[in-house]
């Protein structure tokens, strides 16, 4: 029985091996693997202006999108296979990518999460910086050429109904961060005067209130997609949190009576800089 199974892996593994020998392209596409080490937090960060040289051309792939969300209908890019530029960054890094997360940095500030494993999936991402349904010399359509240089990440056969996969544009910076570092997604570096307001922040509501969709669910999440100083009075919050039920009748959040007004100013200061760090995922 062993036998038999060992006998069989041993001709899938053959098996493998010439399938992989024929489908090797004869030139093959190669992206020049940037060697920056990872930060003292594990982090590597890959600025795509500097990585991905148009002009070397080699590693340029034409990209055919089964349907894009954004556009709702079939589309060509010209780009660069996502798999590729992470796998020879990682390489080059020494990058260690067990549970590691991407996090894509755009222009506006949506930084949309995902976890690395996922560019194994049936679908492959592209980092499209060409729209091959506009003439010769125009990147995108004039009107959407703002927002989306220098580049967009497609997926090639995504399903029109797939939520997990983004589609960010105005993308510039890539950054593949260690599981562990994950809840630093809402920490504000220790210099940062936010920083205190997060520790209280951490030790009075995270139970309940998530932050960037890490945290307590029992309350509202205060950050994503809309900061709640965008749309509540800074006054108010505090003034709520104090006495919840002095604004509703039923309300599932108790007073909040062991913090002082700096404390709470404090924690405001911190939703305040959520606001500019919000990290979907
Ligand atoms: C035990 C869980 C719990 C804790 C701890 C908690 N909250 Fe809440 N909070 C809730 C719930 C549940 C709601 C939803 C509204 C309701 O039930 O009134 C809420 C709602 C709010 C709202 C109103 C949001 C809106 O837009 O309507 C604010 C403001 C708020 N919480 C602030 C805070 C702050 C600040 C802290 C920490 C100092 C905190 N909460 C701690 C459970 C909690």
């Amino acid at each position: 029985m062993v036998k038999t199974v060992q006998f069989y892996i041993r001709m899938l593994c053959w098996a493998m091996l010439l399938f992989a020998a024929c489908h090797t392209p004869a030139t093959e596409n190669k992206i020049i693997p940037i060697n920056e080490k990872p930060n003292e937090n594990g982090e590597v960060n890959i600025v795509l202006e500097k990585v991905l040289n148009h002009q070397a051309g080699n590693a340029i792939t034409k990209v055919t999108v089964a349907y894009d969300p954004y556009f709702k209908t079939p589309k060509k890019y010209l780009g660069f296979s996502l798999r590729q530029l992470l796998e020879a960054t990682w390489k080059a890094s020494k990058f260690d990518t067990a549970n590691a997360m991407v996090i894509f940095e755009c222009k506006d500030g949506y930084n949309p999460v995902m976890d690395l494993s996922k560019i194994y999936g049936p679908v492959n991402g592209y980092i499209a910086f060409k729209d091959l349904d506009q003439p010769e010399d125009n990147d995108w359509p004039d009107s959407l050429s703002q927002h989306f240089s220098p580049y967009y990440l497609v997926w090639d056969q995504a399903q029109k109904d797939d939520q997990s996969l983004f589609w960010p544009y105005g993308l510039t910076t890539i950054r593949l961060i260690p599981k562990k570092e994950k809840d630093r997604l809402i920490v504000p570096d220790s210099s940062n005067p936010a920083y205190s307001g997060y520790l209280t922040f951490k030790d009075n509501c995270i139970k309940c209130h998530s932050i960037n969709k890490i945290g307590g669910s029992f309350g509202p999440e205060f950050n994503l997609p809309k900061n709640i100083t965008e749309y509540r009075d800074e006054q108010q919050i505090i003034s709520f949190a104090k006495a919840p039920s002095s604004y509703r009748y039923n309300s599932r959040m108790p007073a909040i009576t062991n913090l002082s007004d700096q404390e709470f100013e404090k924690i405001i200061l911190y939703l305040n800089y959520m606001k500019d760090h919000k990290y979907d995922h």
